[in-house]
């Protein structure tokens, strides 16, 4: 990889231990963040890493020197052309960070942190708090760095996700009815153990690591006029705006976060992060309720744009839900000023679980029209049933689940009200059905488009 700033080139590309420097007086470009005001929640335990009132500003330096410590352990991801281009009517490029080993783009942060620790701290090992990607990432990193590593999840994480983090032989604590009660633990546990917390969105090296895709963005798609990526505490946002800013300032860089948690907006609006109320989402790496300050202080004044999405939209997205929130800015349309422009959208992670999988194909087919439910009260003689079904399979609907209700109905005692889903082809199929339907029953009520109870 190459770093393309020529002003300070020599000394970015050297395998330098950087010593990040933290912003004692507050500059112009960057709003000044502000110590907790009384209205918000104090933290139990200080990490002094995350400091509000010495917030860390990130150098480009820091991610050039991060992208020549981690590359022989991070896979440098494609950045491929996407056939939405025409339907998006822009040349649309994915970069695939979901197919790093874990699944996120949250390795390079947490190889980098490893990375830079002392002897004495890789020895006595790390601890996070967190139930999703970058638990994985310092888990995996951590068996190939011989870096021991804990990792305290809220009691609803995925079973899925702790049995891998075993199998990277991370040690597991399950503690806390939420992140934030997992957080307080993982900080009383280091301070007890002597470890070092690493928080997966703000520890300044993290940022510096994720900042390398933003590097990588510009070596591969050199004409990039925007990139549309999306946030939760903001490390990604933060390195990759500051990586492509250094490089080709023109590039818009535009924050996308879910309408449930929408942190980053709010710190805009406030000009130092506030906490948010946070909702679930589809995209749970998406819902931090409040912006990382070492994040916020590095991407503010790079950042030229924040929207939120609702992310029902992308549930047809195969990727998972806080990695395709990008893509659900531009499939949307509020995007209009990216019209024929190089758009890049990472996705950036992999990590869906098969069950919400499961439930997000459902309504992917229910919005298009292709997974239907309807009640038809019809009668309760023999063949009243066979009747109904005939002609549904005349026209190739298929029967997916059928219930039949005698007991709660209050009209006729030989009627019995019949309730079906069906799949169609798509939205016109769904109304021969309805047709059909109506001209046969006079009792039918018929639910398409998302409308399921
Ligand atoms: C797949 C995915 N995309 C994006 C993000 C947001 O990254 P950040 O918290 O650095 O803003 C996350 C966070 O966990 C994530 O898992």
């Amino acid at each position: 990889m190459e770093c393309s700033d020529n002003s300070t080139a020599d000394s970015m590309c050297t395998p330098a231990y950087v010593e990040l420097e933290r912003d004692s007086e507050n500059d112009s470009s960057t709003p000044p963040p502000s110590p907790s005001t009384e209205t918000e929640p104090q933290e139990r335990f200080f990490d002094p890493e995350c400091d509000p009132l010495k917030p860390v500003k990130v150098k480009f330096k820091d991610i050039c020197s991060a992208a020549y410590i981690i590359k022989g352990g991070i896979i440098k991801t494609p950045c491929m052309k996407s056939n939405m281009s025409p339907t998006l009517q822009c040349n649309l490029y994915f970069k695939k960070d979901y197919l790093q080993y874990t699944g996120s783009f949250k390795e390079r942060g947490a190889r980098y942190m490893l990375m830079m620790l002392s002897q004495e701290q890789k020895k006595n090992g790390v601890i996070t708090a967190s139930a999703g990607n970058h638990a994985l990432a310092l888990s995996y990193h951590g068996q190939q760095l011989h870096v021991p590593v804990t990792v305290v999840m809220p009691i609803i994480a995925p079973i899925m996700k702790i049995k891998m983090c075993e199998q990277f032989g991370a040690k597991i604590s399950i503690i806390g009815a939420n992140i934030s009660e997992s957080k307080d633990h993982a900080m009383e546990m280091a301070k007890e153990k002597n470890f070092v917390y690493v928080n997966g969105y703000d520890h300044p090296h993290v940022i510096a690591g994720q900042g390398t895709m933003g590097l990588e963005i510009i070596d591969q798609v050199p004409d990039v006029d925007a990139v549309v990526v999306p946030v939760g505490g903001g490390g990604l946002i933060a390195g990759l705006a500051l990586a492509i800013k250094n490089q080709k300032p023109s590039v818009k860089i535009i924050g996308v976060e879910s309408e449930r948690c929408s942190s980053f907006s709010a710190a805009m609006n406030a000009k130092h992060p506030v906490t948010v109320k946070a909702q679930s989402t589809l995209a749970d790496g998406l819902a931090v309720p409040k912006i990382g300050v070492n994040a916020f202080h590095t991407a503010a004044s790079l950042v030229d744009k924040v929207m939120v999405v609702k992310l029902i939209e992308m549930d047809k997205a195969v990727v998972e839900g806080a990695g395709a929130c990008g893509l659900a800015a531009l499939i949307t349309g509020q995007l209009p000023e990216l019209i024929g422009k190089t758009v890049v959208v990472p996705l950036c992670g992999g990590n869906i679980d098969t069950t919400v999988l499961g439930r997000c194909l459902e309504r992917g087919l229910a919005v298009d029209g292709r997974l239907i439910k309807f009640t038809v009260t019809l009668s309760d003689r023999p063949g009243g049933i066979f009747e109904l079904t005939r002609l549904i399979s005349r026209i190739g609907v298929s029967i997916k689940d059928i219930m039949h209700e005698r007991a709660w109905l209050t009209g006729d005692i030989f009627s019995v009200e019949v309730k079906v889903v069906a799949e169609t082809r798509d939205r016109e199929h769904a109304c021969e059905l309805e047709h059909i339907l109506r001209s046969n029953y006079s009792d039918v009520s018929f639910v398409a488009c998302g409308e399921f109870q």
